[in-house]
């Protein structure tokens, strides 16, 4: 058993949508989140810079005691994990987009996968890509400017809907039933995406994946925290406090942090 936290960090806010299936599988657990606002979106930025600022946001949470870290964005999991994992000895989880699933459960053989640039070229994804959808189809598209409105505070804005429209049209001209969010900053995008989808598409993230993941490696490494003592959740951002805090909630305390 172990009471430290469970460290999280992003690009920004988006990996607060894995926060919060973390904190309802695991609501024994505390946790401490870190929104590297100030420097996304990583999704442009090359490996080399990818991997120095997650180096950056481990140190930090390290620096708190974390017991785990979740890598709470896809970017920075496909260029970075392996060299976390290399070089650090603390467990770490890692967010690789729902290809899997959809192409085994696709019925029209062409799923789509909305993603960041830096997601769709990686090594990693183009192996996973090659083990589980050679036989199908999938549309790549990768979600330019959307981390931007999203960390601006400009979710449900004209702007966003322009963007998505553009980009899900190629899709559904595909005939895709299955669109992967490849971004843990898109499913906030689900209500629009409904919207502009045929009622047929279905929507998938990793989020319950990461979760139960997760508890499977803190039960194997025995670092469940069993304690009876009140649980803290810590949010960290180096940005807009406001934009973190519509979106995890007022209950909970916002921090700006200049790291
Ligand atoms: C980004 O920072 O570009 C998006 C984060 C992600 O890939 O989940």
């Amino acid at each position: 058993m172990n009471t430290n936290a469970i460290g999280i960090f992003d690009s920004g806010v988006g990996g607060t949508s894995i926060w919060k299936e973390i904190n309802a599988l695991l609501p024994n657990e505390n946790t401490i989140y870190l929104a590297d606002s100030k420097n996304a979106p990583y999704g442009p930025k090359g490996k080399d810079a990818i991997i120095n600022l997650s180096i950056k946001n481990t140190e930090y949470l390290l620096k708190q005691n974390c017991k785990l870290i979740i890598v709470a964005c896809n970017t920075a999991t496909t260029n970075a994990i392996d060299y976390l994992r290399a070089n650090y000895s603390i467990p770490f989880i890692g967010i690789e987009p729902a290809i899997k699933p959809a192409a085994l459960q696709t019925k029209t053989n062409t799923i789509g996968i909305l993603a960041t640039r830096g997601t769709l070229s990686s090594t990693l994804f183009s192996k996973t890509s090659t083990l589980f959808a050679s036989n199908i189809k999938v549309i790549e598209q990768h979600g330019d400017g959307i981390v931007e409105l999203i960390e601006g505070g400009k979710l449900f804005s004209d702007e966003m809907k322009t963007l998505l429209n553009q980009y899900l049209q190629p899709m559904i001209d595909a005939n895709i039933d299955y669109l992967v969010l490849g971004c843990t900053h898109y499913p906030y995008l689900t209500p629009l995406l409904i919207n502009i989808l045929p009622n047929n598409v279905k929507i998938i993230d990793s989020g319950e994946a990461v979760a139960r993941q997760t508890k499977t490696v803190l039960e194997k490494l025995n670092l469940i925290n069993n304690s009876f003592k009140t649980i803290e959740h810590s949010f960290y951002i180096n940005g807009n406090t406001e934009v973190l805090k519509s979106l995890v909630g007022t209950e909970f305390k916002v921090d700006y942090l200049d790291f």
